[in-house]
């Protein structure tokens, strides 16, 4: 009886070292606090799915089908339905992996966005549920397709970075602070676009060229834990293009690391913090801890058999 109870409790416990939310063992880069190298479709990405345009006019209706993991590589679709709807997806970590003061990239690689694409690597303030936007704060790493790249004729080329807050001045009213350049050929080709983030201030780079410094002293908005999101929208406000004329596109990620920055730098996995160059992983190799556990529950069993 007693072994039988024992036997049971080691599967629970097994059952728990093995159930938690994912994080990723195979970080390209071993410096990485946490990464995602798109290998595997991995669950601590949640779709927010649905339409009505997304608070910006957009038309795209998001789905969890537009976004797949193919060859190393997370793939969001834009595509015209038969039914003339433009579907698309947009995917979080809210709740599952949030970040604080870190380095963040990833790198993007975007089609031809004539048309109304508009794609972004962003991110949000975890307590976006309680206080809502823009009282959360907004980190705006990367995002094409602006109706000014539109007007410049810069469409594959115009990058914009931005934040955006509940202001001082004018009660709830949106401070942007924006930043923008042009590099040749963004189209076709993977860019790196990063968010460099400390306690006492916020920059943005593409491909290691600086798009703009804020400092966040007294900003309470940028120090707190925030989730990241990476979507590809297709027309609305900041298109300027109320009926897109695209075909489809994607926006395809190969891989989105953070790093410590040397400064307070924290990342949660379910509330906990992570560190992968610290040896922190649960995911792929949930296999290998079922592995490694299968001497140490052959062993206890032994044990409790003798001892009884
Ligand atoms: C902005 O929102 C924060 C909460 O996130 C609040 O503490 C602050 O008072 C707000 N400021 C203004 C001007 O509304
Ligand atoms: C882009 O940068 C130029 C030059 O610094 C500036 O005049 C323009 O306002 C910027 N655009 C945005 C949207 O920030
Ligand atoms: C940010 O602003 C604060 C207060 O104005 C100042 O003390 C601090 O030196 C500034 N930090 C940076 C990095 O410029
Ligand atoms: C943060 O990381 C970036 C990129 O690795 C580096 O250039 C920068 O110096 C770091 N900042 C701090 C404060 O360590
Ligand atoms: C992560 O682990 C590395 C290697 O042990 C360590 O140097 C670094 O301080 C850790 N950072 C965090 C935020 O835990």
């Amino acid at each position: 009886m007693r072994v039988r109870q024992t036997a049971i409790l080691l599967a629970q416990l097994l059952w728990l070292l093995t159930s938690q939310t994912s994080g990723s063992c195979v970080c390209d880069d071993p410096k990485a606090l946490w990464c995602d190298e798109f290998s595997v479709w991995n669950e601590q990405w949640t779709h927010d799915v649905g339409g009505g345009g997304w608070g910006n006019y957009e038309s795209q209706i998001y789905n969890r089908e537009n976004s797949p993991v193919v060859d190393g590589e997370l793939r969001i679709h834009a595509t015209k339905g038969l039914d003339e709807n433009y579907y698309s997806s947009r995917i979080q970590t809210k709740g599952k992996v949030e970040f604080l003061y870190v380095r963040l990239e990833a790198s993007i690689k975007v089609t031809n966005l004539e048309g109304g694409l508009w794609p972004a690597f962003w991110m949000l303030g975890a307590n976006f549920g309680d206080v809502g936007w823009p009282f959360c704060g907004e980190i705006d790493i990367m995002e094409l397709g602006s109706a000014e790249a539109i007007a410049k004729g810069q469409i594959h080329e115009l990058v914009l970075a931005a934040m955006h807050w509940n202001a001082t001045i004018d009660g709830d009213h949106v401070y942007e602070y924006s930043g923008n350049t042009t590099t040749p050929a963004m189209v076709q080709e993977f860019h790196t676009y990063g968010l460099d983030w400390t306690p006492e201030k916020i920059t943005m780079d593409v491909d290691g060229k600086e798009l703009f410094t804020r400092n966040i002293t007294g900003l309470d908005q940028f120090h707190k834990p925030f989730f990241v999101l990476l979507n590809l929208a297709v027309g609305g406000l900041f298109t300027g293009i109320a009926e897109p004329t695209t075909a489809g596109g994607a926006m395809i990620v190969d891989w989105i690391r953070a790093y410590d920055n040397g400064s307070g730098s924290r990342v949660t996995v379910d509330e906990q913090p992570f560190n992968y160059s610290n040896g922190d992983c649960t995911d792929s190799s949930s296999g290998i801890r079922l592995f490694a556990m299968v001497p140490i529950v052959f062993s206890a069993i032994v044990a409790c058999i003798f001892l009884s």
